[in-house]
């Protein structure tokens, strides 16, 4: 495992392979030539699914056992707690989400990384935690299920795979993760903006008070991750095939 990646043999290119990619070229003539069902084409076809489709998920009510409206929700302002449900729940998912990403991390950099960097990971990963403490709190007190997986929660997951994938990948490279990473904290720093005006508008003024300082942390992660990723890309080859002792 490396900071950064290494010149090598790598066969994905067309160029490496003239003659089976002469091959591929023929073959999709060949394809070409098939009798195609003309009647409708490919994105129609899945506009008829888009149409057809109901919904992912849906935001569940917070309500008591009995069915009535939590009384933590009767107290907020506005018509329609949903969109703040949802976005709470999108939040809960996604700081949990940043736990495991920084988990993941932070295995590939105890091997390479200096120990004030290490340090440094363990911090925001603790302060994920939190996050992920505070919403979920946020989302009981109004009587909402914070286990429950809202519809913006579920995309949040979805999206989200793909930069797990790249930071548990044994073979990706410290940079390769920290591109992932930033990611992330791009995202995450954008949605606490939005959620911190949600909750402002609902009249939630202490659940405000609080997001700030998760979102003040985000800012730091943020600069953290941009700044890193500059020095590992921008430094000459030979640094960074000595790695960060
Ligand atoms: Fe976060
Ligand atoms: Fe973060």
């Amino acid at each position: 495992m490396k900071e950064t990646s290494s010149l090598g043999l790598n066969k994905t290119g067309i160029k490496t392979s003239p003659l089976l990619s002469k091959q591929m070229v023929t073959g999709m003539e060949e394809f070409r030539k098939m009798p195609l069902d003309e009647s409708i084409t490919a994105n129609e076809f899945r506009q008829a699914y888009i149409s057809e489709s109901g919904e992912a998920a849906k935001v569940p009510a917070p309500a008591t056992a009995k069915g009535a409206i939590s009384s933590g929700m009767q107290m907020l302002k506005g018509n329609d707690p949903r969109i703040l449900i949802d976005k709470l729940g999108e939040r809960i998912a996604f700081e949990r989400t940043g736990v495991r990403l920084y988990d993941a991390l932070i295995t590939k950099c105890e091997l390479l990384d200096t120990e004030e960097t290490v340090s440094r990971l363990r911090t925001f990963r603790e302060e994920e935690a939190h996050h992920f403490e505070i919403v979920r709190d946020v989302m009981e007190k109004l009587g909402g299920d914070s286990t429950a997986m809202t519809p913006c929660a579920n995309t949040a997951g979805v999206a989200s795979m793909g930069l797990l994938q790249v930071i548990s990948d044994p073979r990706t490279t410290v940079a390769q993760c920290v591109q992932a990473i930033l990611i992330a904290e791009l995202a995450d720093n954008d949605a606490w903006d939005l959620l911190i005006q949600l909750a402002d508008e609902a009249g939630l003024a202490e659940q405000v008070k609080q997001f700030q300082i998760a979102k003040d942390n985000e800012d730091t992660h943020l600069e953290f991750m941009r700044e890193w990723l500059k020095e590992l890309t921008l430094r000459k080859d030979t640094e960074a095939e000595q790695g960060r002792h």
